[in-house]
């Protein structure tokens, strides 16, 4: 592999390939129903803090790794003499993204049937509480769901073969910036409700009840999740970064872009769930059940919920192309396969992995699945992915960065951009022991061996 590794053309480039792979199902379709299961106020606290705390860091400490070896996750981590081991780190992204890829595209598929139904004007004329029958039919619906989670897998799969993955990325920011406009309007809607109080109450306010200590390993899961942490993906991104841009300053503006939209959707979501009698821990249809409550009492509902379904999509695409791409090129490098044969494998792979996942909902396939585990199919491919594979590849992360990268090659790297001296030790401390420390424990704890919790 001694071809000369492309580079992004300027900072803009890099920040709108992060912020496209960031900001995507996780926050609008995720973010809020994990909110809702586990009690509102407390746990989007903890989010936020592992956003900052223990994401960014690790986002920074992901994308040194790159740009110092200026390779993608697998050569990364075999960077420093005998890394050997290390490699579970690369190997647990690959997998996570193969797994997410798997559910991401069913959802993904419903945003989409969501676009062809907002066309035809879905809920006019419907009883109000006859909207979220809706989601629950088409959820119902083994054989349409595996149709649209075809139909975008395809999608991306073309984008990936026809390689116009850099004007998607282009397009992304603009496209994020218009879904926070969109997100703006909605949310000003909502602000209207009567159920706001309600809602500002149960996003602002502990509920001790309802969160258990292991919340905090779902919460820290999801901020690896929405900042693509843990795969792999910005280690490959920091490699196409050139030499002097200030890596801290970047991945703060990605991390505060995605906190934004995570507020702001949470913020629009709950007071429709409070003022409709919705219950708070629905699951897994809450973007599609609450959202189009907005739409129809809205001046030009079309027009609006045709919009927000096609960003909707668009996010997951500009997610679900690099999930796909990290699969393809280390299977390309790996089993020496072209690039179109490994795109077309691992397209073909996801899709029929995630083929359990969209009937999930239907008891056709492992009807007994739920009974035992107490969670669907697709809920337990999202729950292994996130509460386990993540984090495990988050601690990797900072410990082969914290202990085991030459920590003057990586002093280097930090400064340039004019960091100050007392930001570096800082970072380094969070790298060596903060978030290995924390991530461990909570991990721990999850796992049952260690009992942290106050209840009992
Ligand atoms: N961050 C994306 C989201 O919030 C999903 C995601 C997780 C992802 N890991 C990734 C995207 C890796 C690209 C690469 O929806």
């Amino acid at each position: 592999m001694s071809q000369v590794r492309e580079h992004w053309s300027s900072r803009l480039g890099f920040i709108m390939a992060a912020i496209g792979s960031a900001i995507g199902l996780g926050i609008l379709w995720k973010f809020p129903y994990v909110v809702g299961q586990n009690g509102g106020g407390l746990f989007l606290f903890t989010y936020l803090f592992a956003v900052a705390l223990i994401g960014v860091p690790l986002f920074i400490g992901e994308i040194l790794l790159g740009r110092m070896t200026q390779s993608a996750a697998i050569g990364a981590f075999s960077h420093e003499e005998a890394s050997g081991s290390w490699k579970v780190g690369a190997f647990l992204g690959i997998a996570s993204s193969f797994l997410i890829m798997s559910f991401y595209s069913v959802i993904a598929g419903w945003g989409l049937s969501y676009v062809v139904m907002s066309l035809t004007g879905f809920y006019q004329g419907l009883a109000l509480d006859q909207i979220p029958l809706i989601y629950e039919k088409l959820s119902k619906s083994g054989g349409i769901t595996v149709m649209w989670h075809f139909l975008f897998t395809a999608i991306c799969m073309g984008i990936v073969f026809a390689g116009v993955r850099k004007g998607i990325e282009y397009w992304s920011q603009i496209m994020v910036k218009i879904l926070l406009v969109l997100l703006l309007i909605l949310f000003s809607y909502s602000l209207t409700l009567k159920g706001l109080h309600q809602a500002v109450q149960f996003v602002f306010y502990p509920n001790w009840d309802k969160f258990k200590v292991s919340s905090m390993l779902e919460a820290l899961g999801l901020a690896f999740f929405t900042l693509s942490l843990g795969q792999g993906i910005m280690i490959s991104y920091g490699s196409y970064m050139k030499g002097k841009e200030n890596v801290v300053k970047t991945s703060a503006i990605v991390g505060l872009s995605v906190i934004t939209v995570a507020f702001l959707a949470a913020l629009t979501i709950f007071p429709v769930v409070f003022s409709f009698d919705l219950s708070p821990d629905a699951g897994l249809g809450m973007v599609f059940q609450t959202l189009p409550f907005l739409f129809a009492q809205l001046p030009g509902s079309l027009v609006l919920s045709t919009i927000f379904f096609s960003l909707f999509v668009f996010t997951a695409i500009t997610s679900a192309v690099p999930l796909i791409e990290v699969c393809a090129t280390n299977l390309m490098e790996k089993a020496g396969l072209d690039r179109h044969k490994a795109v077309v494998l691992v397209s073909a792979g996801t899709f029929l992995f995630g083929i359990p996942s969209a009937l999930a909902q239907t008891g056709w396939v492992f009807p007994m699945w739920e009974k035992i585990f107490g969670i669907n199919f697709l809920e337990t491919m999202d729950r292994l992915v996130s509460v386990w594979l993540i984090p495990l590849a988050g601690l990797i992360t900072s410990l082969y960065v914290g202990w085991k990268v030459d920590r003057r090659e990586l002093r280097e790297q930090f400064m340039r951009g004019h960091q100050s001296d007392a930001l570096w030790s800082i970072w380094y401390g969070f790298m060596r022991y903060v978030i290995p420390v924390i991530v461990f424990c909570i991990i721990l704890q999850k796992s049952g061996i260690l009992d942290l919790s106050m209840q009992g």
